[in-house]
């Protein structure tokens, strides 16, 4: 969007903002337009334009430094854009809310260091995560209701781990422990969730089931992934943007920036 800042739609009424308090209803989920960051003078981000559609999944990839973590700082609000902006649907603008806020209205980032409960079991896990504003100690002794008990089942489902549901996080394996972060997550039910190298330090096999449960987030959720691992993002990969030096340098298919020689200069060529 230009402006940004119109409530109206064409038929100049104001929008009411759906669940979740997201308005994709003209066009995509996230919006940055023109948006850079400096630090000490060096761009990390260089007038970057990027748009993700409602239920994408897209893969960023990029050499070190191309800016990809500053990215997700400015959409989860960590980091405060110099210029530019930054909206999420069509009314939120990024750049005016807190981190808080931005959780709350349905960005949510999962960071490479699961913050799992490790003395607590996979089920209460995602048990806190569902009650995270009521403390451990009252969420833990409250009672679920049916409802909330099915959708812990149906994460628990999701991210592969119904047969460790009563182990304790910490006898998990290090795959396992992502993906119960990422199922943590889930009981926020995101609207766009980011996912900063996700397969770092995993097995093939880690991977592969990474990938599926990536994918099968899409549609329900967005999903905006950062990966070196080009085998791993070839399996994900339905768009790709590839930045470089704090700007998108190609965005299309994985064929497509594969063979793009301006790409295989600055990134795969290495
Ligand atoms: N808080 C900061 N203060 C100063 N410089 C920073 C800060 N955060 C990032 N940078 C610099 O901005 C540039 C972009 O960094 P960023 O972490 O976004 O890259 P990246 O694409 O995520 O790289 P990588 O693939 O290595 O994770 C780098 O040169 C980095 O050193
Ligand atoms: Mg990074």
């Amino acid at each position: 969007m230009s402006d940004g800042q119109d409530p109206m739609n064409a038929e100049g009424m104001a929008h009411t903002p759906p669940e979740g308090g997201v308005d994709t209803s003209h066009g995509p989920i996230l919006y940055l337009e023109n948006v850079s960051v400096s630090f000490d003078g060096f761009k990390a981000l260089n007038e970057l334009t990027l748009y993700v559609d409602d239920g994408e999944l897209r893969c960023i990839i990029g050499p070190n430094g191309a800016g990809k973590t500053t990215m997700m700082d400015v959409i989860t609000g960590k980091t405060r854009p110099d210029a530019g902006t930054v909206f999420f649907g069509q009314t939120l603008d990024l750049a005016r809310l807190s981190e808080h806020e931005i959780a709350s209205a349905g960005i949510w980032r999962k960071f490479q260091k699961p913050t799992i409960f490790l003395a607590h079991t996979v089920f209460e896990n995602l048990e806190l995560a569902m009650q995270a504003d009521k403390g451990v100690w009252a969420s833990l002794r409250a009672c679920l209701s049916a409802e909330q008990r099915d959708r812990i089942d149906e994460v628990l489902a999701l991210i592969g781990l119904i047969g460790q549901r009563g182990l304790r996080a910490q006898s998990l394996s290090h795959g396992q422990k992502q993906w119960l972060e990422i199922g943590m997550l889930l009981m926020q039910n995101p609207r766009l969730l980011l996912v900063d190298e996700p397969v770092a330090g995993m097995t093939h096999q880690e991977m592969d089931r990474t990938a599926e449960l990536l994918t099968s987030l899409a549609g329900r959720h967005s999903v905006v992934v950062v990966e070196h691992d080009m085998d791993f993002v070839r399996s994900i990969a339905r768009k790709v943007t590839v930045l470089h030096e704090g700007s998108v340098l190609a965005e299309g298919s994985m064929d497509q920036v594969q063979s793009d020689p301006r790409v295989i200069e600055v990134y795969l060529g290495a």
